[in-house]
């Protein structure tokens, strides 16, 4: 893919380019914890988004998406908030304008390998990417903490979605065969090897589509504010879930509307998990960390109510499989992959068995792929 996108360049614009690569990532557990301060425990995989990038002097920024053979030209960055691919990279350079920086303008051809729409941060790697680009091209001075920072409000200011932190993150700050263990409150995080001996990691694509802006992330976000709400009403210094404790959560459950209290309780229990977590994966506990996996997508789909259908097919069939110590849907949510960890010896059946079952229920052959934890945003 990095040589397609080198050749593509080449083919429409007459400079030289430097090349950027920008991983997916998926999380092994702590699902919508980041923006309620908590905890997460992701890592950074190798599916990339490659970038051949130049300055020019016509003063356009002109781009093109090589996946969609699609070209498009700006004489300015002004756009609507929208789910347009063009707005990730426009958002960037609108983000380092607010910073009093001026941005020349730039030739882009962009094409990667993580699925779209998967639950893999496909739009992080590319914001992170030409973010991390920008800043080496034009020594702008940004550091990652800052260019990740940016990069979160280019999905709050020109798509839409009021994401948490963790897939920048993870995208900017990932490092082979390691996963992160990040306080969204401090921003301090850990990195520790990925120690599971005998056992594959798997990413099973259920092949349904999520959007994050069309779908219930906004309204989850409300929720867990509207519990902090009403906790902060009887303590003080309660900012977010992350200051909340399990009595106080119980004491005032009662005053909580609709859903509330349920997110709230499972934001309480996540960040638990992504603690025990922890502590299986330096212990090297496959089965302990097997049992996290399946509890936290319990949590997910019943109480978090951001899966779908035929993700929990997934997770029942992986269930049912010899094997299997874990499984749970990845990322945000609503459609996309789940990730199971299966002994190593047992993949070949596993995917069979999910294949047959899967297909049976609901017409579609899901994907499957071995999770290589791979390095964050870098030049090659
Ligand atoms: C999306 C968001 C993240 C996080 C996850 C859920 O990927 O971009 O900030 O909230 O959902 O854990």
């Amino acid at each position: 893919m990095l040589q397609e996108v080198r050749t593509e360049f080449l083919k429409l614009f007459s400079s030289s380019p430097r090349l950027f690569c920008s991983p997916g990532r998926i999380n092994i557990i702590g699902e919508h914890t980041d923006y309620n301060e908590g905890f997460v425990l992701p890592a950074a995989i190798e599916k990339n988004i490659y970038f051949a990038i130049a300055p020019n002097t016509c003063g356009k920024f002109r781009f093109y998406a090589y996946n969609l053979q699609e070209f498009k030209e700006f004489d300015s960055i002004k756009h609507q908030k929208k789910q347009l691919w063009e707005n990730y990279l426009l958002g960037v350079v609108s983000q380092m304008q607010k910073t009093g920086k001026m941005i020349p303008s730039v030739d882009v051809v962009f094409g990667g390998t993580i699925p779209w729409g998967s639950g893999l941060s496909s739009s992080a790697a590319l914001e992170c990417g030409f973010a991390y680009a920008l800043n080496e091209i034009f020594s702008l001075g940004f550091s990652k903490l800052e260019l990740v920072k940016l990069s979160q409000l280019v999905e709050h200011e020109s798509i839409g979605v009021n994401c948490g932190i963790m897939d920048q993150f993870a995208v900017m700050f990932g490092k082979k065969n390691h996963v992160i263990q990040l306080d969204c409150k401090s921003l301090d995080y850990n990195l520790f090897p990925w120690n599971v001996e005998g056992y594959t990691l798997l990413l099973c694509n259920s092949g349904v589509k999520h959007s994050l802006a069309s779908s219930e992330y906004n309204v989850r976000r409300r929720e867990c504010e509207d519990g902090v709400t009403i906790v902060s009403r009887h303590a003080e210094s309660i900012h977010s879930l992350r200051d909340i404790s399990s009595e106080q959560l119980e004491r005032y459950a009662s005053e909580m509307q609709g859903k509330t209290y349920q997110r709230c309780r499972y934001i309480l229990d996540e960040n638990e998990r992504v603690q025990q977590m922890g502590k299986a994966l330096l212990n090297g506990d496959a089965k302990q960390v097997g049992t996290l996996l399946f509890a936290a997508h319990t949590g997910m789909s019943c109480e978090y109510e951001a899966s779908c259908v035929e993700i929990d097919e997934m997770v029942d069939i992986a269930r049912s499989c010899d094997g299997v110590v874990g499984s749970r849907i990845t990322g945000g949510g609503f459609g996309g992959c789940t990730i199971t960890l299966v002994e190593r010896d047992a993949v070949d059946s596993f995917t069979k068995q999910m294949t047959s079952q899967y297909y049976v229920k609901h017409n579609i052959s899901p994907s499957f792929m071995e999770v290589v934890i791979g390095d964050g945003t870098r030049e090659l």
